[in-house]
């Protein structure tokens, strides 16, 4: 039989959706799952007719005939190549909340790293698993830049110790401090009571020993971005980044998220420039990254959260 594999035609910019006809059983399934009703039953046979589409690929994991593929979807973003991840979906419930809560609570900031590179073939995995994340209207618009070596970390970290230099001149001036205050632009003077000392010490020790209190000796960075357009770019990127950190922890690796960095980048575009992100571009996270020089005994809690309730 000859196997029909159309492209629907629809009104939507490019035909992104394929379904089998002959495959197609007519269950109706990818209809219900659709979030923009963009696919109907056509005479018992799914039929892309909506006009718009979030290329979410529920059609294609819910089909029970595998009769639908989007073409946007990348397989190679589901191939990872420093382990092998099961294709089959995991059915609410089915995964243990406890071995979740323990990796989740094990991940902890890592502030001592061994002085050894973390392989290329890892950083790419751990960014192919930061984009199972969801995203705002599906949009994906994340960017991932990695600084694989320590050399590379370094040029950053001077980057980034530049512009706190210049930030700390600044704070310095108690006039203009005060003056800015006055007119309601209270940063700076912020900055000075809340970070300058602690800033002023870091800075002199890496001046006079090279002891690196930024990135705490890691061996890698992944920076986390947006391009722009995005309906949420901040939330995406940072979902992003936690599913990095705590698959990090789960391949070995510690990690550290470094927002003294991405005060940096986000105030003085010279800094993202430096490692070749563009300035339309925006950095949410830079996670530091390398094998553990730490052992801890047990999980460390959290203060005391009271949630606020509405009911009616
Ligand atoms: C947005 C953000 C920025 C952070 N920036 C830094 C940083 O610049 N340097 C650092 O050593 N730790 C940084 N951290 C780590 C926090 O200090 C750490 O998450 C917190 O103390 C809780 O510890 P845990 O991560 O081990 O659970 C940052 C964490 C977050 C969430
Ligand atoms: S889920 Fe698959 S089999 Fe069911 S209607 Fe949609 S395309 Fe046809």
């Amino acid at each position: 039989m000859r196997l029909r594999i159309d492209i629907e035609k629809t009104g939507m910019k490019e035909d992104r959706i394929k379904i089998d006809r002959d495959l197609c059983n007519g269950c109706g399934l990818c209809v219900t799952v659709c979030p923009t009703g963009t696919i109907s039953l056509n005479e018992g046979t799914a039929v892309v007719s909506g006009g718009e589409s979030l290329l979410c690929g529920h059609c294609e994991a819910v089909c029970p005939q595998q009769a639908v593929r989007v073409i946007a979807i990348d397989e190679e973003m589901s191939r990872y190549a420093t382990f092998s991840a099961e294709k089959t979906w995991l059915p609410h419930g089915k995964f243990p909340v406890s071995a979740l809560v323990q990796l989740m609570a094990s991940r902890r900031s890592c502030r001592s790293f061994l002085d050894k590179p973390v392989e290329r073939a890892m950083l790419e995995d751990l960014i192919k698993i930061g984009i199972t994340a969801p995203s705002g209207t599906n949009s994906q618009a994340w960017t991932f830049t990695v600084l694989p070596t320590k050399k590379a970390v370094a040029s950053l970290a001077e980057q980034v110790a530049s512009y706190f230099m210049r930030l700390n001149a600044t704070a310095e001036k108690t006039l203009l401090r005060l003056f800015l205050r006055l007119i309601g632009k209270g940063e700076l003077d912020a900055y000075y009571h809340g970070y300058y000392r602690k800033v002023k010490e870091a800075l002199e020790e890496w001046q006079g020993s090279g002891k690196d209190r930024l990135f705490h000796g890691s061996t890698a960075v992944i920076v986390v971005g947006s391009r722009p357009g995005a309906s949420c770019p901040a939330e995406d990127a940072l979902l992003a980044t936690q599913n990095i950190l705590l698959a990090a922890h789960s391949m070995g690796l510690g990690s550290c998220l470094i927002g003294y960095a991405v005060a940096a980048m986000k105030r003085d575009p010279s800094v993202q420039k430096h490692i070749g992100i563009p300035a339309e571009e925006e950095t949410h996270a830079v996670i530091a990254l390398g094998y553990p020089d730490e052992i801890y005994q047990r999980i460390a809690g959290r203060k005391n959260v009271t949630p606020r309730y509405f009911e009616v």
